[in-house]
């Protein structure tokens, strides 16, 4: 059997599957694609996590509108974090190209061209369904995270949401959250000392300085109601294609913190939504994060713990996260670990330090007889990449040169009106968009502070009766101090006069 055929023939076996699945390519072998040598992910492992890496303009982006569409076709809904804002076109069919055809013939899969249900979400003033969190939601340990806050800080941020649970004060927004902290060690000290300790001002000072640095990121933005449901992230269209929401971020890149908090956020109340979903056929929902590096760059010690206990624990739950990144080295090593499915596109050997990169990324694969890993990396075309995923048994499959399959979608992006004419055909831009401030925290305790600071203004205008007097030490004001004094006066006068006499 000639090298050729014996590869064939691994590929083919190494790729089988009993369940459905999903192709991305056909396999490359010394250059030469392998018509039928179908590179298949099967949907049973698509929960397993994974990454799309490789140097600027190889095709990472459209390998993640690929799998997207493919998921929704299976009728998977997909969340794709869009930070360049290159994804919109996914709602539009491909106009086809003489080079998508050639492309196409080369892998042996007949090329259609198809526009997919899209829904459009945003976390700042962009048009799209607003994605809004509240603080009471978001909850002190996530809170606490965010702000990277000290022990002693997070033990305040404990008490407050207590406090504000026991008092029936909801925490809607930022706005809430300040205020209460500030009542603290103002207007309502006392009542707080009194039951839940003494609190410092400058340890609140502190906390106050780190909203605000969250603030300027526009976080504001971010909390506050009506507070997305994450249920409405997978829906079915009415031909059973999976939703495609995508979140423009095109405003975020210099806002990680923003990004960040919302990611968690968003993870976090996915895990609590989400039942267990044991051994199923296939995952529930996928979430791409385009340049993820922006979420680990910034990320304390703490945040990063978070991360990677909700990247483990959330694939029980059916969820699949992919990480989509120039360097695969951009992702800590403990999420890296995790990830089933790696699509490594082309890396470029500039550099001692590239050298070095691309040595550490061959030892992340399978090894292969078919392949110098090191050499393939950085022979790559555009469109192309290695493989290696997960069987059905959950297995590494053979590692694979891909020649990926083109979208099926438009590789650009909408037009001004075309994208007008998605957020205005959708039921969620009407459910989520109407700002909501309702009575919370931050106006019930003004009011409660208002009322105390009236009474107290009223008892200083009411005129000098005994009644109000009896509080007052000044004696200039106090007629019966005053006689008091004049007294002792007068009877000190006169031991003195009887000392005299004597
Ligand atoms: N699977 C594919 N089928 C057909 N053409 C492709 C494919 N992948 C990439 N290309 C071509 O390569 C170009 C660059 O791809 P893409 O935008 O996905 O790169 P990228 O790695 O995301 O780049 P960047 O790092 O700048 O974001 C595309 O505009 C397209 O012309
Ligand atoms: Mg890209």
């Amino acid at each position: 059997m000639s090298n050729k055929d014996q590869f064939f023939q691994h590929i083919t076996e190494g790729y089988r599957t009993k369940g459905d699945f999903i192709t991305m390519g056909a396999a490359i072998l010394d250059g030469e694609t392998l018509t039928d040598a179908f590179v298949k992910i099967p949907l049973k492992t698509l929960n397993r996590h994974g990454l799309i890496a490789g140097a600027t303009g190889t095709g990472k982006t459209k390998t993640l509108q690929v799998l997207a569409e493919n998921l929704s076709e299976k009728g998977i809904p997909v969340m794709l974090m869009d930070l360049k804002g290159d994804l919109s076109g996914l709602a539009q069919p491909s106009p086809g190209h003489e080079k998508i055809d050639e492309r196409h013939e080369k892998i042996g899969l007949p090329f259609e061209s198809k526009k997919f249900p899209v829904e459009i979400l945003s976390l700042s003033e962009q048009d799209g369904v607003k994605l809004r969190a509240t603080v009471s939601e978001f909850g002190p340990t996530l809170l606490s995270r965010i702000l990277d806050l000290t022990e002693t800080q997070e033990g305040i941020v404990a008490v407050v949401f207590k406090y504000c649970d026991d008092n029936k004060l909801p925490l809607l927004d930022l706005k809430d959250f300040k205020k209460v902290l500030q009542y603290a060690t103002d207007g309502g000290k006392a009542e707080f000392t009194k039951d839940y300790g003494r609190i410092s001002t400058s340890s609140t000072g502190a906390i106050l300085r780190k909203i605000i640095e969250l603030e300027q990121q526009g976080a504001d933005l971010f909390f506050g109601e009506k507070s997305f449901e994450v249920n409405d992230l997978t829906r079915i269209d009415e031909n059973g294609k999976g939703y495609i929401n995508i979140l423009r971020l095109t405003d975020i890149q210099d806002r990680p913190k923003l990004f960040s908090t919302f990611m968690l956020s968003l993870l976090a109340e996915i895990y609590d939504t989400f039942p267990e979903q044991g051994d199923a056929d296939q995952p529930e929902l996928i979430l791409f994060i385009d340049e993820a590096h922006l979420i680990f760059k910034e990320a304390s010690k703490a945040l990063l713990d978070q991360i990677e206990s909700i990247v483990k624990l959330i694939r029980s739950k059916g969820i699949g996260l992919y990480f989509v990144t120039q360097n695969p080295t951009d992702v800590p090593n403990d999420v890296l670990s995790q990830l089933g499915l790696k699509v490594q596109h082309a890396l470029r050997a500039f550099t001692a330090r590239d050298r070095k990169a691309i040595k550490l990324t061959a030892e992340n694969y399978p090894e292969s007889e078919f392949y110098d890993t090191k050499e393939v990396l950085t022979s790559l075309g555009i469109g192309e990449a290695l493989i290696s995923a997960l069987d059905e048994k959950g297995r590494p499959t053979p590692l694979a040169a891909t020649m990926l399959r083109a979208p099926m979608s438009r590789m650009d992006i909408l037009s001004e009106s075309e994208l007008n004419e998605v957020i205005d055909r959708s039921s969620l831009v009407k459910k989520y968009n109407d700002i909501i401030d309702r009575e919370s925290a931050y106006e019930i305790l003004n009011e409660k502070i208002e009322k105390a600071e009236a009474i107290a203004e009223r008892e200083k205008r009411k005129p000098k009766t005994k009644s109000t007097s009896r509080s007052r030490t000044s004696t200039r004001q106090n007629p019966v101090i005053k006689v008091l004094t004049s007294a002792t006066f007068i009877r000190g006068v006169l031991g003195v006069l009887k000392k005299v006499i004597r």
